[in-house]
């Protein structure tokens, strides 16, 4: 199976997959839920039991926003549900099973169909294992958001939430979100809507002065939705 990464903007391949909730169909797994594909470079590791538990513990969160997480590596089932014994341990988590199914992807077809793998993190024999890949999905199973991490940075799953907040409100509302835009905060109006639809929009939206004299940052409290 060739390299065949979607573009953001582009549905995201449906796929089957073998998983600790028994095998999954993508798309249907989906339902009309977001989603988020995480994939780890290797089970029993100290930075994935790190970053597990802490999707369990978000998972609140996630389901507050209507959305479903489902990681992802190379190694077997029976590693994935020795492992979780571990993630729940460190969790502090103490309800039966658990919450969010691993796939396993020990012949690496999705790893490598995705292009999730890393050159720089390699198996016993040589082969690469998997990034820390974020692949956000949305209800209509467009692919929305692409982030890789390397194998010995942890990510940052109030990030990934941030994302997710950024992706639902700019989905409902003309604005696009500034940097290190957190909920509630201030957001830009979209460049392209014009300036009586501002007003009509956005009453509370400002101009911001610049050099240029160009009118593009147009500031507006955070819309409600
Ligand atoms: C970890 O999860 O701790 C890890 C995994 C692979 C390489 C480096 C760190």
């Amino acid at each position: 199976m060739a390299l065949k990464m979607p573009l953001l903007g582009e549905e995201f391949p449906d796929f089957t997959a073998n998983s600790t909730d028994g095998q999954i169909q993508f798309h249907e797994w989906l339902g009309n839920s977001w989603g988020i594909l995480f994939s780890h470079p290797s089970d029993y590791t100290p930075v994935c039991t790190t970053e597990l538990a802490r999707v369990l513990a978000l998972l609140p969160e996630f389901q507050k926003r209507n959305v479903k997480v489902i990681a992802l590596s190379v190694d077997s089932l029976e590693s994935h549900f020795g492992w979780i014994k571990d993630i729940k341990a460190y969790a502090g988590y103490s309800e039966e099973g658990f919450p969010y199914p691993i796939i396993t992807d020990k012949d690496r077809i999705l790893s490598f169909r995705f292009g999730m793998l890393d050159r720089d993190e390699l198996d016993s024999e040589g082969i690469p294992l998997t990034a820390r890949a974020v692949f956000v999905v949305d209800p209509n199973k467009k692919f929305r958001l692409s982030i890789l991490y390397p194998a010995t940075t942890g990510r940052n799953f109030d990030e990934i939430l941030r994302v997710i907040d950024s992706l639902q409100l700019t989905d409902k509302a003309d604005v696009a979100t500034p940097a290190d835009w957190a909920q509630g905060d201030r957001c830009m109006v979209l460049p392209s809507l014009p300036a009586d639809e501002v007003a009509e929009k956005f009453p509370d939206a400002r101009v911001v002065k610049l050099p240029s004299g160009l009118q593009y940052l147009r500031e507006t409290p955070c819309p409600k939705h």
